[in-house]
């Protein structure tokens, strides 16, 4: 209820930031100059914003898209506010292991460290597909090709964090529709189903896993002594290309809670807030909504479902 109330008012919270706070005012005064950021699906909607503010507090941005005429797009752009930004653009597609293999190579010899990994591309609601490895599409861009992409970054995460002392950040967007899942969860049995299939469920499921995703993580990491939080956003609702799917069914949406709806810049002031604020340094494991800390769902906060869910990623992956 306080958070509808903080939604629609744009009240603070405790953080100091809220509903109507953008990414430029949250990440204000903060430099960035020595960082470096890759942002997934930074050509467009949130991710844009994300690399634009990135680079306009001095980190080294990689826009990691699949469609490239998009990403050089959205650099000029960039540039042309910020001809000093320091900004590349790099191939990258979610749905295709080998693309993720192929993207990872290319980054790793640009030979730069790495200190910001932003999970951000994603699809909602799309008609059942299977992606290039045979996995259900929404899981398969929004979860599993992020964990893939995570753990393939992550040595250099921990080689970076620990020559430069300076805390590595991953962040995870996911959404409030991690509260609308499939009943159980995550279908582990049943993932590739299609007689089953729902595409809002869908949607959720890969938004819980997610969250589910970047917890086991974190546990993992603080275990190994690794100096990187993860967290995980639900970064607002936002009227952006993810509605492709579900254009008319949103825009009747928003007319009705027209109230509870953000501009982009608002959108991405959560990843830029997490990514970036001198508050949260050792803040690992949360979930983060309008700036500020919130509890996700039972099932999100589940660290046996975490961990089932981490075995069944790497299965997946090692298969295809
Ligand atoms: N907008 C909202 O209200 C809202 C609410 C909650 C959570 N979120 C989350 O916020 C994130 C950003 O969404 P957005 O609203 O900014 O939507 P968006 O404008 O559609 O951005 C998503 C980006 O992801 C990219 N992408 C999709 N599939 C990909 C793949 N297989 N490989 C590489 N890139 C891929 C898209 O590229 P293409 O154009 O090539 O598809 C696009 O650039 C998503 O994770 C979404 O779930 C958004
Ligand atoms: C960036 O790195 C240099 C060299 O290590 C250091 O002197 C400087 O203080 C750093 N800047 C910030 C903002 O941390
Ligand atoms: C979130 O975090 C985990 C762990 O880093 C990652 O593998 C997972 O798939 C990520 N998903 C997204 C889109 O944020
Ligand atoms: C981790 O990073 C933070 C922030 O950059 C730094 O202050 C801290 O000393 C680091 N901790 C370790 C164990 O390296």
């Amino acid at each position: 209820m306080v958070g509808i109330l903080t939604l629609v008012t744009g009240w603070p919270g405790p953080s100091g930031f809220g509903s109507a706070s953008t990414a430029e005012m949250v990440t204000d005064g903060i430099d960035a100059s020595n960082l470096t950021a890759i942002v997934t699906g930074g050509a467009s909607g949130i991710g844009a914003e994300t690399a634009r503010v990135l680079a306009l507090r001095g980190a080294y941005v990689i826009i990691a898209a699949r469609n490239m005429d998009a990403a050089n797009n959205a650099k000029q752009l960039i540039l042309q506010s910020n001809p000093a930004g320091r900004v590349d653009v790099l191939k990258l597609d979610l749905c295709s292991f080998k693309s993720i293999r192929t993207f990872v190579d290319n980054f790793n010899s640009m030979d730069l460290p790495l200190n910001i990994l932003i999970n951000n591309a994603g699809v909602m609601f799309c008609p059942y597909q299977l992606s290039e490895d045979g996995v259900e599409m929404q899981f398969a861009t929004n979860h599993l090709g992020h964990f893939l992409l995570t753990n393939l970054l992550l040595d250099n995460m921990k080689r970076t964090a620990k020559d430069t002392g300076i805390e590595g950040r991953i962040v995870n967007l996911s959404s409030i529709a991690h509260l609308h899942s499939y009943e159980e969860g995550i279908r582990f049995d049943s993932i590739n189903d299609e007689a089953r299939y729902h595409d809002k469920r869908a949607y959720g499921q890969s938004k819980l896993a997610n969250i589910l995703h970047a917890n086991e993580l974190s546990r993992r990491l603080q275990k190994d002594g690794a100096n990187i939080t993860v967290n995980s956003v639900h970064p607002g609702l936002i009227m952006t290309n993810l509605m492709r799917h579900s254009f008319y069914l949103m825009k009747v949406f928003q007319f009705l809670t027209y109230i509870c709806w953000k501009n982009v810049a608002q959108g991405a002031a959560t990843t830029c807030f997490v990514a970036l604020h001198p508050s949260l340094k050792g803040v690992t494991g949360k979930y983060f909504l309008d700036c500020n800390e919130m509890a996700p769902s039972r099932l999100a906060r589940d660290e046996t479902l975490a961990k089932r869910l981490w075995d069944f990623s790497e299965q997946l992956v090692n298969q295809g």
